[in-house]
């Protein structure tokens, strides 16, 4: 390098630094120990877009050998080879664009779990696209209305390829929220059923009966990983945005005493007003964006553990607590943060005057001939469903009585919802719903309003086994109930 290019050099990197300086006194700076999260973090899809507001990805779908525990590998299906496949991270109004590839063994699709996108790019097959065939490739393509956390996963068979490992994690980030905290996180929770050989176990475990309580899978995952440590300074807060992926299991998280999850956000962004709880509980496909401070002493760690959550029967006896994470702290003099910050946020509930009564029975029965069994709505299963008529801009009353003796953690494709308390109003702090536990014998009721974008959008128990064995159905939104087909596979 010549003397004249050098101190052109010198001088862009000196005018670099005036003008970063300011930006960097407002960014926060890392609080935590250098390579903190290095076995948890989860890796990024490339923004292959130059455009700051189109996020361009390549996801391929196949087949990969994961290593989840040291020496513990399973032969998973995967995006982009991991599990949890890439995170995908988009501002809220982003275009993005995703370049599906099927490399796996059978078709698949990607469905964006929670996201409002159009009907055509829901990943429902038959009612958005045909399913992708092996080898074959399809571009989703759509605009991100929202802020929040998200995921996507497969809908073709979903309960096994959920549980082979496809599923990662898609946030949408406000870029006007500042609630200056730099340490954040996102946390995928799942399992996977793997044998000693690291071999994939059959979707099918246990028959009927198997999926009348859902599979859980014998290996728990944190980011695709059994056991991760993570290193923290006490005092010092994070922020957690973790997603429930399993395709049964729910989580109900505990730091231990003297810990709270303040719970600033849920399934479609930040909540009315943050709120802290000792526990956390995460039904399938429910997701939560947490502040959290682990304070212990230099040297000590702190469990972050999955405690007994009673999903009916059978879900307690003979089951112990999971470790999920250990929190080791690191040789660093505590942190004095002041007290996490509170948020808000206005939203405007919808009223339930003049909503559309719509009552949901969730049923489970028994054919006497071969004792299988068959989860219901309104007495039909999904392969022989009757649908709910909407029309654009219409509010519904969801009344959704649970008459089994397991809980069910009901999703809607498409849109939020509020859940309503016992007394007809919306439960405080309101929060925007997507997924919501119906626990077993209990009634809940929901309000949700539909917008213009006309479709069948599917609404299933996010328990993929109870999905799959009957708990499914679907809004006919602003089309003819006659043109319905129930779906044969998804
Ligand atoms: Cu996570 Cu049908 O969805
Ligand atoms: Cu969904
Ligand atoms: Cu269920």
């Amino acid at each position: 390098m010549t003397t004249a290019s050098t101190a052109r050099l010198i001088a862009a990197l000196c005018t670099l630094t005036l003008l970063w300086e300011p930006a960097l006194a407002l960014a926060q700076d890392s609080l935590q120990p250098l390579g903190w999260d290095d076995q948890i973090r989860l890796p990024e899809a490339v923004d292959q877009n130059a455009d700051p507001h189109i996020v361009e990805v390549a996801l391929e779908a196949r087949l990969a050998t994961v290593t989840i525990a040291p020496g513990v590998e399973v032969e998973a299906w995967t995006y982009n080879g991991t599990i949890p496949g890439p995170l995908i991270r988009a501002q809220v109004g982003d275009r993005v664009i995703v370049h599906y590839t099927n490399n796996l063994p059978r078709p698949s699709t990607v469905h964006w779990h929670g996201l409002r996108v159009p009907i055509e790019m829901d990943g429902v097959p038959g009612y958005s696209q045909p399913p992708v065939e092996v080898g074959d490739a399809f571009t989703y393509d759509f605009i991100v209305p929202d802020a929040g956390i998200f995921w996507y996963h497969p809908h073709v068979m979903s309960a096994a390829q959920v549980g082979f490992g496809l599923y990662g994690a898609f946030v949408v980030e406000d870029p006007e929220e500042d609630l200056g905290i730099a340490d954040e996180l996102v946390i995928v929770l799942s399992d996977i059923d793997a044998d000693d050989d690291g071999e994939l176990r059959s979707p099918d475990t246990g028959g009927s009966l198997g999926m009348v309580f859902g599979r859980e899978g014998n290996h728990v995952l944190v980011n695709g990983r059994q056991h991760p440590t993570l290193a923290a300074r006490a005092g010092a807060p994070q922020r957690w945005r973790i997603v429930n992926a399993a395709k049964s299991r729910y989580f109900m998280l505990d730091l231990g005493a003297g810990h709270v999850f303040r719970k600033i956000g849920g399934d479609g962004g930040l909540t009315e007003y943050s709120e802290d709880h000792d526990f956390l509980v995460l039904g399938a496909g429910e997701r939560a964006d947490v502040l959290v401070t682990p304070a212990a002493e230099p040297g000590e760690s702190l469990m972050l553990r999955s405690v007994l959550h009673d999903r009916g029967f059978g879900s307690t006896e003979y089951r112990d607590v999971e470790d999920l994470v250990a929190i080791t702290m690191a040789d660093m003099p505590p942190y004095d943060a002041g007290p996490l910050p509170d948020t808000r946020r206005e939203i405007v509930p919808y009223s339930a005057e003049g909503a559309t009564a719509v009552a949901l029975t969730l049923t489970l029965v028994q054919d006497p001939r071969d004792r299988s069994f068959e989860y219901r709505i309104n007495d039909r299963p999904g392969w022989n469903a009757t649908p709910v008529p909407a029309s654009p801009g219409e509010v519904q009353l969801w009344t959704v009585e649970n008459t089994t003796k397991w809980s069910h953690p009901l999703h809607l494709h498409g849109f939020f919802f509020l859940v309503l308390d016992e007394n007809d109003e919306p439960v405080r702090p309101l929060e925007w719903k997507d997924t919501v536990d119906i626990p077993f014998e209990r009634t809940r009721r929901l309000l949700v309003r539909f917008d213009d974008r006309p479709g069948t959008w599917i609404f299933h128990c996010h328990i993929l086994d109870h999905a799959e064995g009957g708990m499914l159905s679907a809004v006919q939104l602003g089309l003819p109930l006659s043109e319905f087909t129930p779906l044969a596979d998804h």
